[in-house]
């Protein structure tokens, strides 16, 4: 397959592109800047020069391809306090997407968080697959993407959980509580540390991306989970020992201010299945867990 995908330069589409490549298919990675465009060309992908926000350019290319892994996120502007405005800019994109490719019968991937669960309602046991929220940010641009199972395309929405990690990590919430660590002098974790990440390493992430183009039933949620759920005081306790640093509880009155934007994830509680993305697709993580990758040191090499 010809394959547009958006975000092609980043941390996940970084792992995407060599997977898609060795498995055959070309790649046509979206590309905004001369540095991103050179990157994709280096990996081996053909490049469409265009922005997120230039929906007619972004339509073309979908339309030009035989099927789309939207992985592009303004994580800019949310970071500097724009969220809704990269959650809008996202929704477009996808709904520009899917008017693409309505009636063609081609492949749609597109990405969510599993931590919208949380925020959705589903706690107290494993969100699974077959969760479906209502509406809120990300959540509207992954019920559209599923809606398009009824307009004709192969839709279906990757769920990431909060840490995706590996040495292709490098501004992912992994390395941004390892940066607090470090500013703090301290590895913290909310209350007791019970509440649950789960987590997976980019390569087995990329298989998911891959496994889904090729074979995802039309509408399917997907959990491109590898830990189900680490005990966040372990993932803390891991960091802390990395860096020869103390792990020690905050106060959930204090975890906005130790944890800056992280503040309002860190002590939620997200224990994943994904059961049925192993079931539908044949997929098994192969490659190091969590704390194992944060064992292996990679993370704090610098
Ligand atoms: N990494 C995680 O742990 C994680 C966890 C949960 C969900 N996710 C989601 O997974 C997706 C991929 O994440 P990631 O970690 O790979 O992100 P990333 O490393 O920050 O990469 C973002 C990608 O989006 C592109 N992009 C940003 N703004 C753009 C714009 N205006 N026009 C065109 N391209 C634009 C970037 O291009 P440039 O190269 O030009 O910057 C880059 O290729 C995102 O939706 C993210 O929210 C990630």
């Amino acid at each position: 397959m010809r394959v547009l995908v958006t975000g092609a330069s980043g941390h996940i589409g970084s792992a995407v592109v060599p997977e898609l490549l060795g498995a055959g298919h070309q790649v046509v990675g979206l590309a905004r800047s001369d540095s991103s465009a050179a990157a994709l060309e280096a990996a081996g992908a053909a490049v469409h020069r265009g922005d997120l926000d230039d929906l007619d350019s972004l339509s073309r290319a979908a339309a030009d391809a035989d099927g789309v892994i939207h992985l592009a996120f303004k994580h800019e502007a949310m970071r500097s306090g724009d969220f809704m405005g990269a959650i809008a800019a996202d929704l477009a994109a996808t709904e520009a997407v899917g008017a693409a490719l309505a009636g063609s019968d081609k492949p749609f991937v597109s990405t969510s968080g599993t931590l919208m669960l949380v925020f959705g309602g589903i706690t107290g046991r494993p969100g699974t697959e077959q969760d479906a929220i209502e509406g809120g940010p990300r959540v509207d641009a992954e019920n559209a993407v599923v809606a398009l199972a009824d307009r004709g395309v192969r839709s279906s929405v990757v769920r990431l959980p909060p840490l995706v990690h590996s040495m292709l990590d490098h501004h992912g919430f992994g390395p941004t509580l390892i940066g607090i660590a470090r500013e703090k002098g301290v590895s913290g974790y909310v209350g007791d540390g019970s509440n649950r990440w789960p987590a997976v390493h980019t390569l087995d992430a990329a298989r998911v991306y891959r496994l889904a183009l090729e074979t995802a039933k039309p509408g399917t949620r997907l959990h491109a989970v590898a830990d189900a759920g680490v005990p966040f005081r372990d993932i803390a306790g891991a960091i802390g020992s990395q860096l020869g640093l103390p792990t020690a509880s905050v106060a959930n009155d204090d975890a906005m201010e130790h944890f800056s934007f992280l503040g309002p994830f860190v002590s939620l509680d997200n224990p994943i299945s994904s059961d049925l993305t192993r079931q539908w697709l044949g997929w098994q993580p192969a490659n190091l867990g969590l704390i194992e990758d944060l064992e292996d040191g990679h993370y704090f090499a610098t």
